[in-house]
Parts: structure tokens; sequence; C-alpha cells
């Protein structure tokens, strides 16, 4: 079955509450109806109840920026894959590069240390992906290379690792329902995005690391957008790419206009060329 692309707003540490209803609502009219792309909007915490409540009935999704994978207990600061059902979320990212303190624009006054202050790594990616599919959530993983490593030529053993490492001891089913995320992270806030070929061939290394290890099924399955500098007049040349199945929108998730021209795009392009 062809992959229906898939169009994300990761809305960072932005907006108030009021401000994200606000959002959402100029935004449901602009791509309810479309059809052929699924859309999400991932709010700060704060504004997860609202923005839900705002989205009922409407073809925009609601997800998390983050998830910790206990149930509930002496977690000060977390929310649990409950609570995000609890909420209405259907997706929470998971394992963002800023979540595992790899910061797209390195900040000169910050200590290596201080940098990676959120910790995320391979492993507690891992029990996040395993607790959001245990609750029937879908984790949007996210996986990149930083800038020195990809001077290095290390990017797609960089990004291999990361799959591997990150979605280790799921089922192929499992998989096959899952969305993967490539952020190279010098793109992440740079207006830099990957050029389209590029972001595109790594997309297919990520897919045959998926087929390795998850079979050729869960390989053509799997969704795999790009994320990083995703902007309406870039996002054509990226969506329409074999490999691509979407983006993963930050600062364009911003605003109500850019976003909903990106997801146009991507219905655009599912109806023409691949999806129908
Ligand atoms: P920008 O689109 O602002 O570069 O952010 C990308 C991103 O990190 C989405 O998760």
């Amino acid at each position: 079955m062809a992959r229906v692309p898939f169009i994300a707003g990761n809305w960072k540490m932005n907006l108030t509450v009021a401000e994200g209803v606000a959002l959402v609502k100029e935004l449901m009219p602009r791509v309810n109806g479309l059809g052929g792309v699924d859309i999400a909007v991932c709010p700060p915490a704060t504004a997860l109840h609202s923005v839900g409540e705002a989205l009922a009935d409407s073809e925009v999704a609601l997800g998390a920026q983050d998830v910790f994978w206990a149930d509930s207990g002496a977690f000060t600061g977390m929310l649990s894959p409950l609570m995000l059902l609890d909420v209405g979320c259907t997706y929470a990212i998971v394992g963002h590069s800023e979540r595992r303190g790899r910061f797209g624009k390195p900040d000169e006054s910050l200590s290596e240390e201080a940098a990676r202050v959120f910790g995320d790594t391979d492993v507690s990616v891992n029990l996040k992906v395993k607790a959001v599919l245990e609750h029937k959530l879908i984790p949007i993983v996210c996986v990149g290379e930083t800038l020195p490593e990809r001077e290095a030529g290390r990017t797609d053993e960089i990004v291999g690792n990361q799959v591997q490492s990150c979605l280790a001891g799921l089922s192929a089913k499992q998989v096959s329902g899952l969305v993967l995320a490539y952020e190279p992270v010098w793109a992440i806030g740079t207006g830099r995005a990957c050029e389209a070929p590029e972001a595109n061939r790594v997309c297919g290394v990520i897919r045959s690391v998926v087929g390795d290890t998850f079979g050729a099924d869960a390989s053509k399955a799997v969704r795999i957008q790009y994320g990083g500098s995703v902007n309406e007049q870039n996002a054509h040349d990226l969506v329409s790419q074999p490999e691509i199945d979407g983006g993963l929108v930050g600062g364009a998730s911003l605003d109500a206009s850019k976003f909903s021209q990106i997801v146009q795009v991507a219905s655009v392009i599912a109806k023409d060329m691949r999806y129908v």
C-alpha cells in the first residue's frame, strides 16, 4: 500500500495557550478537506489540552514534543503516554535532537555538558518509543547527524546506528506503523535545509537499515519525514522525493499560512504523483 505523506508542526517552546488555539483556528479551515495527507501539530505541554479541544473533529491531529516511558510515579516534570492519551494525542515526538542536547545552533556560551542538558540518548529514546507504542500512540522518532559528523563523512553510519538503537526490540509490525524523521542537526533552525536529493538519499539509507533489520514490508511501510528548515518554498522539492514521506516542520509551523501551504503542497504531490 502507498505511504500517505505526513506533515507535522513542532512548535517547540513557543506560543501561549491562547496563541496556540488561535493558530489552529486559522489553520483548520485552510487544510481540512484537502485529502491525501496526514497532518499534526505538536504544541508545548501547557497548550496540549486546549489545542486538542480546538482540533476536535478536524483533520489535524495532536502530538506531544516528548514523553517519558513510565505510566506514572515519582518523575518530576515528566509526562506519561497515558497523560498524552488523556489530552487527545495521537503522536509523540521522541528523540528530537534538541532533547538529545545536540543543538542545531550551538550556543557558544554553553559548555558541551550544559548543552546536553536534556540528556536523551538512543537508550532512553528506545524506552520511550516502546512505551509510546504500548499505549497505541504513534512515535515520531528523530535521527540526524551533526555538522562535524557530516563533515567527517559519518552521516550514514551515525543515522543508521541511531535507527537501529532507537528501534531495538520492536516487531516488524510496530516499525511499519511508526514515523521516522530525518533531521540533520545542522539544518534545524538555520534556514539551510538539506538539498532535496541528499535528504532523499539519507532517507533511503534509513529505509534500507529498517529493511535489513525488520524486513521488506516494514521498510516499504514506514514513513520517513524530512525536518530542518522546511518552508513553503522548499517543501515541494523535498516532499516530492520518493523516499521522503512528508516533513517535520519547526519555525514555519508557527505561521498558519506557511504551514498550510506546506500541507497543500504535500496533498497535491500525494494526489498527482504517488499515492492516488
Ligand atoms: P525548523 O523547521 O525550524 O528548522 O525546525 C525543524 C525541527 O527541528 C522540527 O522538529
